[in-house]
């Protein structure tokens, strides 16, 4: 069997990481992968919005199952696409992946079928929200409609704030058309958890809950970023929470796909607030988070491949997810400067020092090869997995991972799981 992975981070090398334990495979390909993948898979150099040019390999390689990482060529409807060929693909048609191509599609789907958000306005126009702006209480959240990497969320704590944020993502389109439209929406307090669900349109699997990390530094200040570094499981998420979780969010979005004839084939992410043992959702993502992932998947019993392809054949019911009880817990490393500028091409070493270390697994994220180095590539670089038998095990062991790793002007924060060791 041939498998095709679409997507260069830390998130893709967890999944071919994760099947290549799957022994049926015959070959993965990874486009357009990094240089950690390389080591696992045939680097493709397709990049992921070029659709016609993933289908055309994916026709002419013998591909059983196409697997998509991130969210562009969800959106862009590469799922459509591949269905139109006969070509299996992992991952939602361009109708799924509004629910987090468009936070406004997202936020009246849930409003449509009973899921718990925060109440929002949406606004079209700069004036009308400005307007709106004058009476409101504060904080509040301001949200571009559309897809902007992760950046399109600003938390204003005055009208000021607001009023700036309203008119940078309205009227200076720092987001581009993802703020043709914008949701204004109250603030939730609380804490945050990823949880995420195979889902086939029929059947709706959670997987092991993760807490992700956003802020650039300790003590969850500075900017957001993609995610600097999870764990999972989350104590966060009780039995209680995730029954809670399932009953009024995983089954009511099951249904409400299903009423609103969307057949989703994939994985589905809910961002969550937890406030006082209510969750709520802050959004959807329609694939894997990153880093989640990265310690989601080592925690992972059941076979991936199979599960995946139960997703795709609408089998999803016959799987029974199987995990093991570890606890993991990854650290990401980036290039300073990251989530602004950084310089690129710097020469990572150390990592062959972990090549043979059972408990701790590096993903790569933003890696490439030049000549015999690994050079980095982007702002994150790394993830660091530790594995244990209990969350301090983890994160010793990913901590002890990151101290043998080097490069000029590497960053990572040196708090990751700290909330949850507190309350162990
Ligand atoms: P999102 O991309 O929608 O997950 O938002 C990014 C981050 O902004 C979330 O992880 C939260 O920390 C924060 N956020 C988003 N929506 C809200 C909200 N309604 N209340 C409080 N924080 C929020
Ligand atoms: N870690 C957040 C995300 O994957 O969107």
């Amino acid at each position: 069997m041939n498998i095709l992975v679409i997507g260069s981070g830390g998130r893709e090398h967890a999944i071919v990481w994760k099947l290549a334990h799957n022994k049926n495979i015959k070959k993965i390909y990874c486009a357009p992968g990094n240089a950690g993948i390389s080591e696992l898979a045939e680097i493709i150099p397709i990049d992921v919005s070029d659709i016609n040019g993933l289908k055309y390999f994916a026709s002419s390689h013998n591909i059983t199952l196409t697997v998509v990482g991130p969210e562009v060529p969800l959106s862009c409807g590469i799922s459509d696409i591949f269905l139109e060929s006969g070509l299996k693909i992992f991952g939602p048609c361009k109708d799924g992946a509004l629910l987090e191509s468009s936070k406004i599609f997202a936020k009246e789907f849930m409003s449509r079928h009973n899921i718990p958000t925060a109440d929002f306005f949406i606004f079209d126009e700069e004036q009308k929200a400005i307007d709106y702006l004058r009476t409101a209480s504060y904080p509040l959240v301001i949200k571009a409609d559309g897809l902007a990497a992760g950046k399109g969320v600003i938390i204003a704590d005055n009208y000021n704030e607001a009023c700036i944020a309203v008119k940078n993502i309205m009227i200076e389109k720092i987001f581009g058309n993802a703020g043709d439209k914008i949701l204004i929406e109250h603030f939730l307090t609380g804490e945050e958890a990823s949880v995420l669900a195979f889902i086939d349109g029929d059947t709706i699997l959670p997987m092991a809950g993760a807490q992700d990390h956003k802020r650039i530094l300790d003590n969850d200040k500075g900017a957001n970023t993609g995610g600097m570094g999870a764990y999972s499981p989350a104590p966060v998420v009780s039995k209680e929470i995730e029954k809670k979780i399932n009953e009024k969010i995983f089954y009511p979005l099951l249904n409400g796909l299903k009423k609103d004839r969307i057949d989703y084939k994939g994985v589905i992410y809910a961002g969550v607030m937890i406030e006082k043992g209510e969750p709520s959702v802050l959004e959807f993502n329609v694939r894997f988070g990153d880093p989640e992932t990265q310690v989601i998947l080592p925690r992972l019993k059941s076979d991936l491949l199979e599960v995946m392809l139960a997703v795709v054949d609408n089998k999803l019911k016959e799987i029974q997810l199987e995990w093991y009880p570890s606890h993991a817990l990854c650290v990401v490393i980036a290039s300073g400067g990251y989530p602004e500028q950084y310089e690129k091409g710097k020469v990572i070493t150390g990592l062959e020092k972990l090549s043979s270390e059972k408990d701790i697994t590096v993903f790569h994220s933003g890696t490439s090869l030049k000549g015999d180095k690994i050079i980095t590539s982007g702002g994150r670089v790394l993830g660091v997995t530790g594995i244990g038998e209990t969350l301090k095990e983890a994160y010793n062991k990913a901590y002890e991972g990151v101290e043998k790793i080097n490069f000029e002007n590497m960053y990572f924060r040196r708090d990751i799981g700290h909330k949850a060791l507190k309350n162990c």
